[in-house]
This record gives structure tokens, C-alpha cells and sequence, in this order.
């Protein structure tokens, strides 16, 4: 058998979600919602994905590469958009059906599908589930025998009666079909139903009409085939989502200390013996090396971490720590900011676009914006650089073995050369050259008696 064509149907409007943005580019975990079934299919070994969206957007924007993409021009239902896809089906292959708002739909469970379709012959499997509370789904009904009659739709009113609301076996929206089967059965589909669409499930009873089999594969994980049709349906699966990732990590030896006020997107890499403090969350495509610690209460975003880094109580965005940096408690690293090995930003410290050289400390109340600090450097308590001359950025560079004093700043562009030192509350507008003190403020002036010549 060549590899199965996966066609994922994207091309509904979401109404449930009450949104303007597109349900199946909502995040789940930081990652567009039709990318979780697409990175399934991917992973199951299909030989071709399909994502069918509609002509008022581009979801392949959003999509890997080598994803095809197939336009539905009108929303008129599940079938009509597998329709839409028809000139990308193989009638000789497996086509399987996912539709865009399941997500949590593992590879294994996709070939598992496969599987027993392949095995059975049928000419359609639909994966089911068993639901506590089935609304919203279509329900299964099988006939006497056990096999799968049809599937009947319960979004609106109309097409299902009492008896058939009472079923708790459902339609998970995932399907596995012989290609010629499927496009034949759908060119006899029509929409004469509540909803006046042309539904997907509708082609089950027309494959038995024609005297081939269809099976129902039941699901074994009813968590792995949710549909999210509104926000609160996202919510819920987004929990699910968010232990999946967590386990995957901690399998491989990373230690969450509180996984429920944890948050970590799909696409975050860390590395064995960090041990993620509570409060914390890691967004985007953040990497965190070996046996650093994160948090407790930090964000990380787009984040570079080495090993043996601490992070205690900061924000991180796109912003580089080497290996042994420590953060916090209460940085804010900005994009750019990029810390040496061995590197410190301490408490109330904000960094952007700057180098901080190796073994550099910035440990207090500074703002280091646009400027290239060399190795073993010593910032002194609330230093500023002052990089913004009101219409462009300027940079300020500091060389290896500076000491500046507390509440120095730095008019930019300056430079302050190797081994020199400033003086305190210092505004530092000239070169200091290296091995020199900088020193610019206004001298003391001691006024004497001047408390007595108050009272007289
Ligand atoms: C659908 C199934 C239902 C099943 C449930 C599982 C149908 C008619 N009903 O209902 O039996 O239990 O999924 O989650 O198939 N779409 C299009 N074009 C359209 C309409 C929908 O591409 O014209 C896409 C949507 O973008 C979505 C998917 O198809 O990704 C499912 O549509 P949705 O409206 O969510 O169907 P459900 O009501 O959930
Ligand atoms: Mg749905």
C-alpha cells in the first residue's frame, strides 16, 4: 500500500468561537491549531497532507513546508471541503480525513486507524469515541448487527431524533477511506438536512448503498480526538495538550516542580536536569540547556538558555543566556540582549541589545540599552546608559575590567576603555581612556553653620 494522503479540513468559519480571528489558527500551546493534526500526519508517514482552507485567507502561511493546499470556495459543509481537495486525492490510495479542529490526534493513533482500515478492506472507517456528555457531536448509529449504519448530526435542531441524542458513541472527526470509494460516494451527497451542508458522514450510508463495508474504529483515548468548536472546548484542551508536552519533558529528565502553574509551548527544547520552578512559563521556540533552573515566576520568550543558568523571578524575550549566566531576582531581558558565560543581571536590571562579556556583572538597578560590555566587568548600582537621543539609538561601549561607580550614566555614543574606572554619579558624555577615572559631576560645597544661621 503507497503511504495514505492525509486531507485536513480547514475551510469553516469557527462561528462558535466568537472570533476574527480563524478558529484553526487560534494557539494551542503556541502553535496554530491545524498545525497539531498536520504535524501528526507528518509524523504518521503520510505520502501527501492536504490542508483545505478557504479563498478569504492564507493558511499556508502558517503551514510547514511541502503541506498542499486546497481552496473550498464556500463553506457548504464537512463533505463539500473534501470535495475540494478531490483533485489531490488518489482514488488508489488511503486517504485519511482529519478534521482541523482535532488536535490532540497522535501519529499513533492516525496508523493505528490506518491500520484497521487496511486490514478490514472496508471502504471507510470512521474512529468513534465514547463521550460522558456526546453534545455537540455527530452520534453513531450502528445497526443490529453492530456495524455502522450512518452518523447523525446534532449541531442544530432537525436531524436527530430523541432515541438518536441518547447514543454516547460519537464521530471523532477522523476517517480512513479507499480514494476511489470516498470521491465516488461524495459526488452522491447532497445537503438535504437541518443545516442545508453537505456532510462528511453522509458518504458512509452511500458506501454501504453500494454494498461495501464501513467500519467503526473505536478509540480507546477519547482525549486524543476532542473537537474544539468553542473557547471553552479549547480550554479544555489545551490541559490536555499542556500535560502531553510536560510529561514528554519530564520523561526525558527535566523537573517540574509545579505542573499546573506550569506553561511550556510545544515548540520549547530543554534540556536534562533543569528544574522548572512554579509560576513559570515558556513560550515560543525558547531553549534551556542542562541543570539550569527556571523561575519560580519567570517567562521566558523566544529565549536562548545555556547550562547551569538561573533565572529567578524575570522576563526573558528573545534574549541570549551562555552557561552559567544568573537572572534576577526581577531582570527584564529584552531582544537582544545577549550575556556571556559566567554573565549576571541582578535585581531591577533591564537589558536590550547589548553584550554582556564573559563573567560581566550588571548586579543592581541599571539600564544597559545599545552597548558592548567587555569580560569581567563590574557595572556599579544604578548605572544608565543613555542610548536614545530623542530621534536615534547610540551605542555605549565598556571594555574588560571596568568599574563603574553607582549612578553613573552614560551618554551615548561614549566609550569607556579597558581597566578604567567612573566615579560616582558620574555623566559620563567623553571617552574615558582605558586605565583612567572618569569622573564628572559637580565638586562638594559644605556651607558651615549653616544650620544655626537657620534657627537665628
Ligand atoms: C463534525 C462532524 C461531527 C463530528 C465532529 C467531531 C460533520 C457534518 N459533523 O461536526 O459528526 O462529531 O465534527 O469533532 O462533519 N469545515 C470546512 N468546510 C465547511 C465546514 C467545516 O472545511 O464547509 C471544517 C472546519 O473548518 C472544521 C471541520 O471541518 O475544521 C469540522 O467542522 P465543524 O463545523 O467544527 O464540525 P462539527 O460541528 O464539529
Ligand atoms: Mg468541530
Amino acid at each position: 500500500m503507497p503511504a495514505p494522503t492525509v486531507v485536513i479540513i480547514a475551510a469553516g468559519e469557527g462561528t462558535r468561537m466568537r472570533s476574527s480571528l480563524p478558529k484553526v489558527l487560534h494557539p494551542l500551546c503556541g502553535r496554530p491549531l491545524i498545525n497539531w493534526p498536520v504535524t501528526a500526519a507528518l509524523e504518521a508517514g503520510a505520502g501527501k497532507v492536504v490542508v483545505v482552507d478557504n479563498p478569504r485567507r492564507r493558511l499556508e502561511d502558517h503551514l510547514p513546508d511541502g503541506v498542499e493546499v486546497a481552496v473550498q470556495q464556500h463553506p457548504n459543509g464537512t463533505g463539500d471541503a473534501v470535495a475540494a481537495a478531490g483533485s489531490h486525492i488518489d482514488s488508489t490510495s488511503t486517504v485519511v480525513v482529519i478534521n482541523g479542529d482535532v488536535p490532540l490526534i497522535t501519529a499513533e493513533a492516525l496508523q493505528g486507524l490506518v491500520q484497521a482500515h487496511e486490514d478490514s478492506g472496508a471502504a471507510g472507517t470512521v474512529a468513534t469515541m465514547e463521550l460522558d456528555d456526546p453534545s455537540g457531536y455527530g452520534r453513531v448509529v450502528r445497526d443490529r448487527e453492530g456495524n455502522v449504519e450512518r452518523i447523525v448530526e446534532t449541531k442544530v435542531e432537525g436531524d436527530a431524533s430523541e432515541a438518536e441524542l441518547s447514543i454516547r458513541e460519537v464521530n471523532t472527526g477522523v476517517y480512513a477511506f479507499d480514494g476511489g470509494s470516498l470521491l465516488a460516494a461524495l459526488a452522491d451527497v447532497d445537503a438535504a438536512n437541518a443545516q442545508g451542508e453537505v456532510y462528511l458522514p453522509d458518504v458512509l450510508p452511500k458506501l454501504r448503498e453500494q454494498g461495501k463495508v464501513v467500519h467503526g474504529h473505536p478509540v480507546t483515548d477519547p482525549t486524543l480526538t476532542l473537537g474544539v468548536n468553542d473557547r471553552v472546548e479549547l480550554a479544555r484542551v489545551q490541559s490536555l495538550a499542556q500535560t502531553r508536552i510536560q510529561q514528554a519533558h519530564q520523561r526525558n529528565g527535566v523537573t517540574i516542580v509545579s505542573p499546573a502553574t506550569t506553561t511550556i509551548d510545544a515548540a520549547v527544547k530543554i534540556g536534562r536536569d533543569t528544574v522548572i520552578e512554579p509560576g513559570t512559563t515558556l513560550k515560543g521556540a525558547t531553549e534551556i540547556g542542562a541543570e539550569s533552573v527556571i523561575g519560580p515566576h519567570s517567562t521566558l520568550v523566544d529565549a536562548t538558555i545555556g547550562d547551569g543558568v538561573s533565572v529567578v523571578h524575570s522576563y526573558v524575550v528573545q534574549a541570549t543566556v551562555e552557561d552559567h549566566g544568573t537572572i534576577g531576582p526581577f531582570s527584564y531581558l529584552r531582544p537582544d540582549a545577549h550575556l556571556h558565560p559566567g554573565a549576571k543581571a541582578g535585581a531591577f536590571v533591564e537589558i536590550k541589545n547589548s553584550t554582556i562579556g564573559r563573567g560581566t556583572k550588571v548586579p543592581h538597578l541599571s539600564y544597559i540599552g545599545d552597548a558592548d560590555i567587555g569580560e569581567n566587568t563590574n557595572i556599579g548600582a544604578s548605572n544608565i546608559t543613555a542610548n536614545y537621543d530623542g530621534v536615534r539609538k547610540h551605542r555605549t561601549k565598556i571594555g574588560a575590567n571596568v568599574r563603574t561607580s553607582v549612578d553613573t550614566a552614560f551618554v551615548a555614543p561614549v566609550e569607556v576603555g579597558d581597566g578604567a574606572y567612573t566615579g560616582a554619579g558620574s555623566v559620563i558624555t567623553e571617552d574615558v581612556p582605558p586605565g583612567a577615572l572618569g569622573i564628572a559631576r559637580a565638586r562638594q560645597r559644605n556651607v558651615e553653620g549653616y544650620a544655626d544661621r537657620r534657627k537665628g
